[in-house]
C-alpha cells in the first residue's frame, strides 16, 4: 500500500488568498464557503513577503487573523511554505539564490520560481521561514496540515546558476568516486571530453549545435530530482520535529523529479493541481483525441504514488495567464465532471483553485468559483451541488481505490534519457497515448506504473503489462519481467527495448538485449521512420488482414530464434516487406509480445482483440465510447463511475439491477447520461 491521505468522507475545499482581498470580505467569504459545504481552504503558499517584509522581521497578523476566522467558520486550514515566491528584499540582497538558463543569464525578480535549490542562502532562508511558520503555527487548531513550497519543478525544471553547477559536481563525486568511472560513464574518449580535474565538471552549458554529451545530460536529470528531493527535505525535516500532528504533501507531478521518491522519502501522501481545460491549448492532430479526458491519464500516474491523494488545484473556471495560456470557459457540467474525474482516480479531497478570480497580477483571467464581481454564477453552482453530493455520498467512497487488471508501465530513467534521445524518447509519448487511448474507448480501467522496486508479488496484481520501449533495461528488471510471465503475466514490448545501459551506453548484444532469450527473438535489422520513409503496414496472420501505414515512427525488423515463437504480424512494405513484426512466444505459464514499432491505435486494437482483453463490466453494462468507465472498490463494495465527456448526452444499457449512488434510486434497463453527466452504480 503506498502512502495515502486518510480521510473518512470526501471532502471539498477551495485555494484561498486573503493577502489579494479586503479584510471585510474574508467573513462573507467563509461564510458562503460553508454554505458550499467547501470544508478546507489552502493559503499561504505565495505570502513570503508579508510573512517576512524585511529580512528578520515576522509579522503574521494577517494570518493570524484569517485563521482564528476559518476556525470560527469551522474550516480545516493547509498552510503553504512561501519559498516559491521569494521577496524582493531577499533575491537584492542574495542574488545567488537566483536560477540561470543554459546560456548562464540569471532569472530575475518579478514572476515566481525564480530561484535554485541548491544556494546554501536560499536553504538557510527558507529552513528559516519554514522554522518562523511551524513555531507561529502549530498550535493553531484551523490547521491540519503543510503543503511544501508551490508545484515544485512546474516553469522551470533546469537550473544552471553557478550554486548549481557546484552542487552537481559534488552530486557527480559522490556517485562516481574516481574521474576515471566518470570518463567512463559519461563516455569522455569521445570526442576528447575526457576531465583530468572535478572542476572541469560542470552540468551542461551552451554547446556547438546544443548536443550536449548525453550521459552528462541524463545524469543532470537524475541530479535535479534528487537535489529537488533534498530541498523539499529541508522543509519536511523541520516540520515534522515542529509539528509532528500535522501530515505533509506538495503539490506537482512536473518534470525531471521522482515524486515516487519524494512522496516516500518525506510526505505523507501526494498531492496534484488538475487543469483539464489545457487539453484546449495543446492541439491535435489525431482522430478522436481523448481532449480533457487525458487528465485520466496524468491521475493515474498520481494514483500509482498516492492511491488517495489531495487534488490541491481543481480547475474552476477559464485558464489564463494576461500574455499566455488562452483557455475557453468549461461547459456547464465540466466543473462538476472533472471534479468526478479526479475523484474515481483516488482523489479524496478536492480543491478548487481558486474561491475568486484575482483583480490584478498575471493571473486576473485564471478563474475561480467567483467572479471579479462576486455574485452567484454557475460556476459556484455547480460547484454547490458537488458539496451537497460529497455530503450525501462521500462516506461510501473516501478509502476505496481505483480497481484495474492492467498496466502501462514507466520509469524515470527512460522517461528523462527519452526526453533526449530522438531514437526512443518519441516513440513513448506516441505508445502510451495509444494504448490509454484505446483503452479507455474500450472501457477497460488502466493503471500506469512507474517500476521502480516492485517485487513480483506487487507486478503480479496485473495480468497484462504494457512497457513499450524501455530502450534502457538492467538485467534486474528483465529478470523481474522473465518471472513475471513466467508465473503468467502477460508482457507486451515494443521496438528499442532494452539496447541501453543504466548509463545510457548502448550494449554490445543483440537486441532487445536482456529480454531477447524471454522473447525468444533478436533484432535482425532496423530503421528510424522518418524524412521520406513511408510507413510500413502490418499484416496479421490469423486473419491475413492488412493495416496500411500502422507500424511508425520505428521498424525493428525481427529475428524468430527459438521454435515456440509465433509471428502475429509481418511489415507489408519495404526492403523488409514480409518480415516479422510482431511475435508472440508462450513462456512458462504467461505470454510475451514483441512489436518493432510505436503502437498505433488500430494495433492496440487487434492485439485487445487476440489477447481477449475486455471491460470488466462488459456483461451487464454497455455505454458508447465518450464515457469513461472507472471502478473504485473496497473489500465490501463497488462503485462503478460513468463519466461522459461528450457535449451530446450518452445512451446507456445497465443489464442488471443496481443503484443510482447519486441519487440513491434503483436502475436498469436503458437510459441516459447528460452532456458532461456523472453517474455512480453500486
Ligand atoms: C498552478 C499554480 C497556481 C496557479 C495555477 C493557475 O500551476 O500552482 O498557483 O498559478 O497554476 O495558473
Amino acid at each position: 500500500m503506498n502512502k495515502s491521505i486518510q480521510l473518512d468522507s470526501l471532502q471539498l475545499g477551495v485555494c484561498y488568498y486573503p493577502e489579494q482581498w479586503s479584510d471585510s470580505l474574508w467573513e462573507d467569504d467563509f461564510k458562503r464557503m460553508k454554505d458550499m459545504n467547501l470544508s478546507h481552504i489552502r493559503i499561504g503558499e505565495f505570502a513570503w513577503s508579508i510573512f517576512e517584509p524585511q529580512e528578520g522581521v515576522y509579522d503574521f497578523d494577517l494570518f493570524d487573523r484569517v485563521l482564528d476566522l476559518a476556525h470560527q467558520y469551522g474550516l480545516k486550514v493547509i498552510m503553504g511554505t512561501p519559498t516559491a515566491t521569494p521577496p524582493a528584499w531577499l533575491t537584492q540582497k542574495y542574488p545567488e539564490v537566483l536560477n540561470a538558463t543554459i546560456e548562464g543569464v540569471t532569472y530575475q525578480h518579478g514572476m515566481r520560481r525564480h530561484y535554485n535549490y541548491s544556494s546554501p542562502k536560499y536553504q538557510e532562508l527558507c529552513a528559516n521561514i519554514t522554522r518562523q511558520m511551524a513555531n507561529h503555527f502549530k498550535d493553531h487548531p484551523a490547521i491540519i496540515g503543510w503543503q511544501i513550497d508551490n508545484e515544485l519543478n512546474c516553469e522551470v525544471s533546469e537550473f544552471y546558476a553557478e550554486a548549481d553547477h557546484i552542487a552537481f559536481r559534488q552530486w557527480v563525486q559522490e556517485r562516481y568516486h574516481t574521474l576515471e568511472a566518470l570518463n567512463q560513464a559519461w563516455g569522455t574518449v569521445f570526442w576528447s571530453q575526457t576531465y583530468t580535474d572535478w572542476n572541469q565538471v560542470y552540468l551542461p552549458r551552451l554547446t556547438t549545435a546544443h548536443s550536449p554529451n548525453p550521459h552528462l545530460v541524463l545524469d543532470e536529470k537524475r541530479f535535479i530530482s534528487d537535489n529537488t528531493i533534498a530541498f523539499a527535505r529541508i522543509q519536511a525535516d523541520i516540520l515534522r520535529e515542529i509539528a509532528p500532528h500535522h501530515w505533509i504533501t506538495t503539490n506537482g507531478l512536473f518534470g525531471h523529479l521522482d515524486s515516487h521518491a519524494l512522496t516516500e522519502e518525506m510526505l505523507d501522501f501526494f498531492s496534484y493541481d488538475s487543469y483539464p481545460q489545457f487539453s484546449t491549448i495543446f492541439g491535435s492532430d489525431e482522430p478522436k483525441p481523448l481532449l480533457d479526458r487525458k487528465w485520466s491519464q496524468n491521475l493515474s500516474v498520481v494514483r500509482n504514488i498516492s492511491n488517495n491523494f489531495c487534488i490541491m488545484e481543481q480547475q474552476a473556471g477559464p485558464g489564463g495567464w494576461v500574455n499566455r495560456m488562452n483557455m475557453p470557459a468549461p461547459r456547464p457540467g465540466q466543473l462538476r465532471l472533472w471534479t468526478y474525474q479526479s475523484v474515481l482516480h483516488g482523489a479524496d479531497l478536492v480543491m478548487y483553485f481558486r474561491w475568486r478570480t484575482a483583480t490584478f497580477g498575471t493571473e486576473i483571467y485564471w478563474h475561480g468559483l467567483n467572479d471579479y464581481h462576486n455574485q452567484p454564477n454557475r460556476r459556484i453552482q455547480e460547484a454547490s451541488q458537488v458539496g451537497q453530493e460529497f455530503v450525501a455520498i462521500g462516506d461510501k467512497i473516501a478509502g476505496t481505490t481505483y480497481q484495474a487488471d492492467i498496466a502501462i508501465v514507466k520509469d524515470y530513467d527512460n522517461d528523462w534519457d527519452g526526453e533526449y534521445d530522438i531514437w526512443h524518447g518519441p516513440l513513448t509519448g506516441k505508445s502510451i497515448n495509444a494504448w490509454f487511448k484505446q483503452l479507455q474507448y474500450q472501457h477497460i480501467p488502466t493503471d500506469i506504473i512507474y517500476l521502480r522496486k516492485q517485487t513480483l508479488a506487487e507486478l503480479q496484481q496485473y495480468k497484462v503489462l504494457i512497457y513499450p520501449h524501455a530502450a534502457i533495461m538492467s538485467e534486474q528488471t528483465a529478470t523481474l519481467l522473465t518471472q513475471y510471465v513466467e508465473a503468467g503475466g502477460t508482457l507486451i514490448l515494443g521496438a528499442r527495448t532494452g539496447y541501453k545501459e543504466l548509463s545510457g551506453h548502448c550494449r554490445m548484444a543483440p537486441m532487445p538485449g536482456p529480454v531477447a532469450s524471454l522473447c525468444g527473438i533478436s533484432v535482425a535489422d532496423f530503421t528510424s521512420i522518418t524524412g521520406n520513409a513511408q510507413v510500413p503496414g502490418l499484416r496479421w496472420q490469423h486473419n491475413n488482414h492488412h493495416m496500411a501505414q500502422v507500424a511508425e515512427l520505428f521498424n525493428d525488423i525481427l529475428q524468430v530464434n527459438e521454435d515456440d515463437v509465433e509471428v502475429l504480424a509481418t511489415y507489408t512494405s519495404s526492403y523488409y516487406e514480409d518480415a516479422p513484426a510482431l511475435t508472440q512466444r508462450l513462456y512458462g505459464k504467461g505470454k510475451v509480445l514483441y512489436y518493432g514499432a510505436a503502437f498505433h491505435e488500430d494495433v492496440v486494437d487487434e492485439l485487445l482483440s487476440i489477447l481477449e482483453i475486455s471491460s470488466p463490466v462488459a456483461d451487464w453494462l454497455e455505454v458508447p465510447e465518450q464515457v469513461e468507465i472507472g471502478i473504485r472498490q473496497n473489500e465490501q463494495h463497488q462503485y462503478i463511475f460513468l463519466l461522459n465527456y461528450s457535449d451530446q448526452e450518452a445512451s446507456i444499457q445497465i443489464k442488471q439491477q443496481r443503484t443510482d449512488v447519486l441519487i440513491d434510486t434503483l436502475i436498469e434497463g436503458t437510459t441516459t447520461i447528460p452532456a458532461y453527466g456523472v453517474m455512480i452504480l453500486q
